[in-house]
């Protein structure tokens, strides 16, 4: 800062050499963070041109279809940037001493669309060899969801490398589980740098795509002091238990949509059901039942456009989260493996 001498200068060079000051201290600061802003928008333009229409090409088939596998895809891209940053640790198989996160109850056995991924990685390898990452393959394919079941029409950055780690015991710390309430929420999000707006929006993406029985029956049935989870409307209670049974009788855990209006289509429905109690986990009830957030449902109820601009904005920032780049990691040449 002692290099920015106001005397003599004009003010726009003062702003210019007050902004250089704080790009350079913030570089210096934050030297991860700032990793990300190394993803470009075309980053394969000159590598492998046409990376971003093999991928689109492939999810467009397969969400054709089935529906749910652009759920999966989306849900995808949230479990691999939350632990351990957007590396596509969330495809690596186990190896002998260490469980990958695919094992943790987050993943297994909920977890779909891997086979879309390999399906697009082969093309790419075939057409240029070790060059495209399952990160940037994993990010494209839920933007390629987004707008297959959504309509919702973005760009998404490139560049990002793939890791060679992946924990299944670092899956718990990172992801949020369904009965968190929204205080808890926004402490999950802001530990990955996303603010309580961006969870909000995100949270969206549950308009799409199914749940098992096991992620909210507790809130269906008596716990002593209510007969079901008083923040859910009786009516949405006794249809859903008609799915799902208190004793889960051999194992069974059937599937029920996440939002039972417009389940295939990736909407602002979402907000409209949370506002009429008919919200299927605690973790989307909670959205509306909390203060500071329920103006933030509201809003997204009514104005559907806004939402979906803000679910593109926050879907690119959630895709920058610990990213690889330049010569951090790799680039796998099977999603599934390290080199
Ligand atoms: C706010 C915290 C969140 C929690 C607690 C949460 C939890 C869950 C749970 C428990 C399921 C159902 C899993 C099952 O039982 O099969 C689910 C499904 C899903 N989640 Fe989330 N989630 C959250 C945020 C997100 C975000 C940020 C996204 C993406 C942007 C997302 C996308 C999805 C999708 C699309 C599905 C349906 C998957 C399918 O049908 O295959 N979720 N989530
Ligand atoms: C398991 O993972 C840890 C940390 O990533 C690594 O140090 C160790 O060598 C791995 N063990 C095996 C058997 O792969
Ligand atoms: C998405 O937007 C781009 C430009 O922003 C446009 O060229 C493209 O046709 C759009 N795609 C669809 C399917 O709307
Ligand atoms: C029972 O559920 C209600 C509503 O979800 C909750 O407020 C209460 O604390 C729960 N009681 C017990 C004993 O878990």
């Amino acid at each position: 800062m002692a290099t920015c001498e106001r005397s003599g200068f004009q003010a726009l060079a003062w702003l210019l050499c007050l902004i250089f000051a704080h790009l350079f201290a913030s570089t210096m600061a934050f030297p991860r963070s700032s990793l990300s802003s190394s993803l470009k928008v075309g980053f394969y333009g000159s590598t492998c041109p046409s990376a971003e229409a093999v991928v689109r090409k492939t999810v467009n088939k397969a969400v054709s279809r089935n529906l749910g596998i652009a759920a999966g895809l989306i849900r995808m891209h949230f479990h691999d940037c939350f632990v351990r940053g957007c590396d596509a640790s969330v495809l690596l198989d186990s190896t002998p001493g260490n469980l990958s996160e695919k094992e943790h109850p987050a993943n297994n056995p909920s977890l779909r669309g891997f086979q879309v991924i390999n399906k697009a990685k082969a093309k790419l390898e075939a057409l240029c060899p070790e060059t495209v990452s399952c990160a940037d393959i994993i990010a494209f394919a839920a933007r390629d969801s987004a707008l297959k079941v959504g309509g919702i029409n973005y760009t998404v950055p490139g560049g990002r490398r793939d890791g060679r780690v992946s924990r299944k015991d670092e899956v718990a710390e990172s992801l949020p589980p369904p009965h968190f309430n929204a205080k808890q929420l926004e402490l999950r999000f802001a530990r990955k740098g996303l603010s309580l707006d961006e969870m909000v929006t995100l949270s969206g993406a549950h308009s799409i795509g199914m749940s098992h029985c096991s992620s909210f029956s507790k809130r269906l049935y008596s716990n002593g002091t209510h007969a079901h989870d008083p923040s859910m409307r009786r009516k949405y209670v006794s249809s859903l238990r008609t799915k799902c049974h208190p004793q889960r009788k051999g194992g069974q855990n059937p599937t029920v949509p996440l939002e039972a209006k417009t389940p295939g289509r990736l909407d602002n429905k979402y907000y409209k059901e949370l506002e009429k109690h008919r919200g299927l986990l605690n973790s989307d009830q909670t959205l509306m039942s909390s203060q500071s957030t329920a103006w933030m449902v509201r809003n997204n109820a009514r104005h559907g456009s806004t939402w979906a601009a803000k679910f593109a904005a926050a879907m690119v920032h959630m895709g920058s989260i610990d990213v690889l780049t330049e010569t951090q990691g790799e680039i796998r040449r099977s999603c599934h493996v390290v080199n």
